[in-house]
């Protein structure tokens, strides 16, 4: 028994290095992870087809692999095709952050590996995590007695937020066809799959339609929802967008709020996008009425600047997210305790990543004022595009709300050949990179989007899509 223990610990000792070897392996990534930072003012924003990819050649094996080679596969395999989330020229879908200050609690957290579920296995990283849930609870500007999560994204936390205001109104199956649930057609899909995941796909769903901003029309949902009453059916929740995904617009929050408790209804808020606004002043005014909901869900993997793998949901009433979450097992009755919250009691999770200190230690060590200033810069960049960008002859849709910006070429040949050119110029600012756009479909039409939030978007960044824009715009109409 002795001789096979020593003959396995030579191998498993590679678990273990020590720290000579330690600082070897962190010296390779810091020189890879620096060089990675030092050109990412000129690295492209996106990357269409990896030339030669090694990735899938490069099977998981028993032998040890050298470091050097590895990180090799991730430059050239990983962090070159795609998009990249970390340039500030990603200007597509909804942009991610990836603060440096964020990674370094990262690192901390995998290091001393703290179990961040349960209050009774690390009280401090669950009162990381709950102190970060009152201070955006504040920001929302609910009072006492609310609770909330970190999760690892807005799909999730929409999902916590959805199966809680299933359980809070009890619904049975037996009755599921006769709930309601009110939204728009912008609000983002992963609504709809949480919708799905929670069991309610067979409730009715009804896309109150949107004003010319593109926001709910509070009239329409009202009439909706008397219009159900009468019909015999159970009106039962409203999501309402801070920030949608297409165009960027609010929902009028206060008024949604005031329908919601006039029918006692469970007001949802996914503001993934948009809550983290109201740090600044012009996003607080914007985003007023978020009090009045049950629940919010604001991403702080994209308002924040965090890197990707963090997501915050706040129910308003801890009661309703405890009931839907707590869990009785046996093996953890030493768990139990009445003193704090623990997130295992209130999401889906159990043994838990320690995300807090991600977001809690760029928070103390920056402070709040960089953060909201950096969004103040994304609502300026956004205007500034929205002004610039029909200068170049662009038709535009509403003037931003928040930091989204759509826009479309009408060529000369006419509106009927919009859709084709537009293709034409993404396909070109695709191939150039140096900026990434995306597109949608608004009306049935073919649009392009511009959203403004990585931390790393500035003016010059703006101005150089810009300039692509204007220059792949002459070089389609020439070739045409
Ligand atoms: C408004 C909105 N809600 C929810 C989500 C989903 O969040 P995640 O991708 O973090 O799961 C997004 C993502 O872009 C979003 O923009």
């Amino acid at each position: 028994m002795k001789k096979l223990l020593t003959e396995i610990e030579k191998t498993r000792s590679r678990l273990e290095p020590g720290a000579g070897e330690r600082e070897e392996l962190r010296r390779q990534v810091v020189q890879y992870t620096e060089g990675f930072l030092d050109a990412i003012d000129t690295l492209p924003a996106f990357v269409p087809n990896a030339e030669k990819e090694r990735l899938s050649g490069s099977p998981i094996q028993d032998e040890a692999g050298s470091l050097e080679e590895i990180i090799d596969l991730i430059h050239l395999d990983v962090d070159t095709p795609g998009i990249n989330p970390a340039s500030g020229g990603h200007l597509g879908y909804i942009p991610g952050g990836g603060i440096y200050s964020s990674s370094l609690g990262d690192y901390m957290a995998d290091i001393s590996n703290r179990y961040a579920g349960i209050f009774y296995a690390s009280p401090g990283a669950v009162r990381i995590e709950n102190i970060l849930v009152d201070w955006m609870a504040d920001l929302v500007g609910y009072s006492k007695g609310y609770a909330g999560n970190l999760a690892s994204g807005g799909s999730i936390a929409n999902l916590i937020a959805i199966v809680t205001a299933r359980d809070a109104f009890d619904i049975k199956a037996s009755e599921m066809d006769k709930m309601v649930i009110y939204a728009t057609e912008h609000s983002h899909h992963c609504i709809d799959k949480a919708i799905r995941i929670a069991g309610l796909k067979e409730a009715v769903r009804r896309n109150i339609p949107m004003d010319g901003q593109y926001k709910m029309q509070v009239n329409n949902l009202e009439d909706q929802i008397k219009w159900d009453l009468q019909a015999g059916l159970k009106p039962f929740m409203i999501i309402a967008s801070a920030g949608t995904t297409d165009v960027g617009a609010i929902d009028p929050l206060k008024e949604i709020g005031r329908i919601a408790s006039k029918y006692k209804l469970w007001y949802h808020i996914d503001g993934a996008y948009g809550a983290f606004f109201a740090l600044t002043k012009e996003g607080k005014r914007k985003l007023a009425g978020m009090e009045l909901s049950d629940s919010v869900v604001m991403d702080p993997h994209k308002g924040l600047f965090l890197p990707y793998g963090i997501g915050a949901v706040l129910i308003k009433d801890k009661v309703k997210l405890y009931n839907s979450h707590r869990y009785v097992a046996n093996y953890m009755q030493d768990a139990l305790s009445p003193e704090e919250l623990s997130p295992a009691d209130l999401s889906p999770e159990l043994t838990k990543h320690f995300r807090g200190l991600r977001m809690w230690l760029p928070l103390k060590l920056h402070g709040v004022k960089p953060f909201r200033e950096c969004l103040e810069e994304k609502l300026l960049l956004a205007k500034y595009f929205y002004t610039e960008i029909q200068k170049l002859g662009f038709e535009v849709g509403p003037e931003p709300e928040l930091s989204v910006i759509i826009f479309r070429y009408i060529p000369e040949k006419g509106e009927k050949y919009a859709d084709h050119f537009n293709e034409l110029l993404l396909a070109e600012i695709h191939k150039d990179g140096r900026v990434f756009i995306s597109s949608s479909r608004l009306n049935g039409k073919f649009i392009l989007h511009v959203a403004i939030l990585s931390f790393r978007t500035h003016l010059s960044t703006v101005d150089l899509a810009l300039q692509i824009l204007k220059d792949q715009l002459e070089k389609i109409k020439f070739a045409q």
